[in-house]
């Protein structure tokens, strides 16, 4: 068995996941997500996880959807530049280990905690899940405290909407620690591992811009919504729909306010100096030239996605989903040596060591 303690470790890691109940990614899964994973991948052991088990809490009865969404997410990573030889794709459903912490970790949450997590409940409101969601869905927010502990972490890179799952997975991971490890109650987080505990307690890690604005200007950047830029559209259309952005003067103030989503954008994808000039400009009241300014994005947003674009091309057909089986198979046996790991140490410290079994 390889060592315990993480801050041993030749690299620190790093674990974080899709679900795959859609697929198309746009601007906003970059700024907010992808742009971190692809920087993290040099300094960091990474760990991409396809939650395809948990797209069965809202799409039961579409398994032949979900399947052919996680053979798109992992062509979607190809494309945009994740590295399956300097990381790990993990596929959820051929990772054991990770079923079985599900179940030894659901006793260690309190019910009503789960059921109060603010993120299952805004998941139940947006999609209308109502009263006959399966028990299986607030099942989930455990499964994920599972999907991360397998791999013991240091960080958990995600969106500002599971901030509140990774606040429970830190719960679980401490009170494992203590029950079974002999941690005291006063050990900070950060010394959890160092004393013996199984699991360091991971951190989030949220992207670089939380909430990238739609073209509409007013919601987040969404799929469902219509508002989006998506990483595969080809550079007319990224143009045009930059070109349809509306942009007017708040009445009062006679001023472009500096939350509009083109100034969003500017920030995003131009030079921090040349964002800085436009919001400038805008805020001195003169007669900004849109058109100019819009030219100028759609440039440097097509030169960003050109070769995600021709990646991803080249992925289509029968050909990329063979590639696509490959990584998948590699990851299964990478992922299922670190998670059978942790299983085992888990277990051990749960007197639950009996014999030995080999799995991948
Ligand atoms: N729930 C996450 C989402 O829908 C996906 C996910 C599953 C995840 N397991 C995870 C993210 C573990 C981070 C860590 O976006």
């Amino acid at each position: 068995m390889t060592t315990a303690d993480p801050s041993l470790r030749a690299r620190p890691r790093i674990l974080t996941g899709d679900t795959p109940t859609h697929t198309g990614l746009h601007l906003g899964h970059y700024v907010g997500s992808l742009e971190n994973r692809l920087r993290l991948q040099d300094e960091y052991d990474c760990y991409f996880l396809i939650a395809n088990v948990h797209a069965f809490t809202t799409l039961a009865e579409k398994p032949a959807e979900i399947r052919a969404n996680t053979i798109g997410i992992v062509k979607d990573w190809l494309a945009v530049g994740l590295d399956p030889d300097r990381s790990t794709f993990v596929l959820q459903s051929e990772i054991p280990a990770i079923a079985e912490l599900t179940f030894l970790f659901a006793m260690l949450i309190p019910f009503n905690k789960v059921m109060r997590n603010p993120t299952l409940k805004t998941e139940i409101e947006t999609k209308g899940l109502g009263e006959t969601y399966p028990f299986g869905f607030p099942m989930y927010a455990v499964g994920q405290c599972a999907d991360i502990l397998a791999f013991r972490p240091e960080l958990v890179p995600v969106g500002e909407d599971q901030e509140a799952h990774i606040e429970m997975c830190r719960d679980v991971a401490l009170k494992f620690n203590q029950l079974y490890c002999g941690v005291g109650n006063r050990v900070p987080a950060e010394e959890h591992a160092k004393v013996g505990g199984v699991f360091p307690i991971p951190k989030a890690k949220v992207g670089r811009i939380a909430r990238l604005a739609g073209l509409d200007g007013v919601n987040k950047m969404s799929k469902s919504l219509g508002n989006a830029i998506f990483l595969y559209d080809d550079a007319k259309t990224v143009q045009k729909k930059i070109n349809k952005i509306t942009v007017l003067p708040d009445p009062a103030t006679k001023l472009v306010p500096q939350d509009h989503a083109l100034l969003q954008y500017c920030d995003a994808f131009l030079p921090r100096e040349r964002a800085e000039a436009i919001r400038a400009e805008y805020a001195s009241g003169k007669d900004v030239m849109h058109g100019h300014i819009k030219a100028e994005l759609g440039e440097a947003i097509n030169a960003l996605i050109e070769p995600m674009r021709q990646r991803r091309a080249k992925l289509d057909g029968p050909e990329g989903d063979q590639r696509v089986i490959e990584v998948i198979s590699t990851g299964i046996r990478k992922a299922n040596v670190a998670a059978e790991e942790t299983l085992a140490m888990a277990k051990r410290a749960m007197g639950l060591h009996f014999g030995e079994r080999r799995i991948g």
